[in-house]
């Protein structure tokens, strides 16, 4: 029996690390920034715990200040969840709010009214559809392994939202077709994050602790907050002063467009294709600039390289890198990593494809 129970655990685990909970301060640091938006609006928290969720507690304390509608979390409950969730019920579980006129604290879910689910409260079930079908806006952190299903089933269903997932999500096609439309964008506070995580979550040798409680921690530098609710930050300029010259900016060997290596260094007078960053989508206005692709997903190569050989400070050695992604070509194989093409390059991490806005003729 121990043994199955272990063996179930660690099936679980591998199967997905989804449990990552995300902190008060850092909804509100978002929140902030969003609040026009929820006036008369139905608010689902699809993949929250009410018990436990901060999503829940922010929604729920500032009910009347936002002038919400309604609130609605429902709470997964998979066949493991008994192993790895705050929540020790029989059912899946979901509630509503309609606000208290009286409301100055936070409500307590068990007196607002627990009710059971018929099925296991997964986002994508006939039960969670029903409730999406009611709501405004989706808020959550939902599960980064589901990141895609759970981004398409909001777009399918035509809903606001603003999640949170990790940075990486980018690169995925259909997500990035969706940034490249400006259907979706950034929220403001992206970037580093901590999280508390269940305590079967394995000790990790960073981004990884546990504080005087026993209480474990992850942390990422790459979140990100992921919206359609319209945001003032994405109408306002991006301040340049560099200009362009062949040195500072030179020219890819397989993609045509130039290497630009830090978005503050965007030059002011190139009216051309630009590689720039993923940070880039931070500070991305529409009104400047459009998206026209990323490397190694949907953006042409001018150039198909034969057999590569990678170069360490001179040393040839065998190379077990996939594709080069952005690549530059150098004048020598110096210090550093090169490959060797029939000439040396340098590789450059993944690159937007980006160009100045043209005045509509
Ligand atoms: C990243 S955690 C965030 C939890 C909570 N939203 C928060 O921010 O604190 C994602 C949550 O989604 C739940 N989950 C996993 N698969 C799910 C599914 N198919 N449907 C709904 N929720 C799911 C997990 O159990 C986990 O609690």
């Amino acid at each position: 029996m121990a043994k199955a129970l272990n063996r179930s655990l660690s099936d679980a685990k591998l199967a997905r690390e989804d449990e990552f909970y995300t902190q008060l301060p850092d909804i509100e640091r978002e929140l902030r920034h969003h609040k026009k938006h929820f006036e008369g609006k139905v608010v689902y928290l699809n993949c929250d715990d009410p018990r436990v969720s901060n999503f829940f507690h922010y929604f729920s304390y500032n009910f009347e200040k936002l002038g919400l509608k309604k609130l609605i979390a429902t709470c997964y409950k998979s066949q493991n969840a008994d192993l790895w969730s705050q929540n020790d019920s029989e059912h899946a579980i979901y509630l509503e709010y309609a606000g208290d006129v009286n409301n100055n604290y936070s409500p307590d879910p068990e007196e607002v009214g627990i009710r059971p689910l018929n099925g296991d409260g997964d986002f994508r079930s006939a039960e969670s559809i029903e409730l999406l079908k009611q709501a405004d806006i989706v808020v959550t952190n939902p599960p980064f392994s589901l990141f895609r299903e759970y981004l398409r089933q909001l777009v399918e269903h035509d809903k606001k939202f603003l999640i949170l997932a990790n940075q990486n999500a980018i690169t995925y096609r259909d997500v990035f077709l969706l940034l490249k439309e400006n259907k979706i964008w950034l929220g403001y506070n992206n970037g580093q994050m901590e999280f508390k995580v269940p305590d079967y979550y394995e000790p990790r040798a960073t981004r990884y602790w546990q504080d005087e409680d026993g209480q474990k921690w992850r942390s990422f530098g790459n979140m990100c907050w992921f919206t359609n609710l319209d945001i003032s930050k994405r109408h306002e300029e991006l301040i340049l002063y560099r200009t362009y010259n062949t040195t500072d900016y030179p020219k890819y060997d397989n993609y045509d467009a130039i290497e630009v290596s830090k978005v503050v260094d965007i030059p002011i007078d190139y009216n051309d294709v630009m590689g720039v960053p993923l940070t880039f989508l931070d500070k991305y206005n529409p009104g400047q600039f459009e998206i026209l692709g990323l490397s190694g997903t949907d953006y042409p190569t001018t150039k198909k390289y034969g057999k590569k050989e990678r170069v360490v400070d001179g040393e040839r050695m065998k190379s077990n890198t996939g594709t080069l992604g952005c690549v530059i070509r150098t004048d020598s194989f110096g210090a550093g990593t090169h490959f060797d093409v029939g000439y040396p390059v340098k590789g450059i991490y993944r690159r937007l494809f980006i160009r100045r806005k043209r005045p509509a003729s």
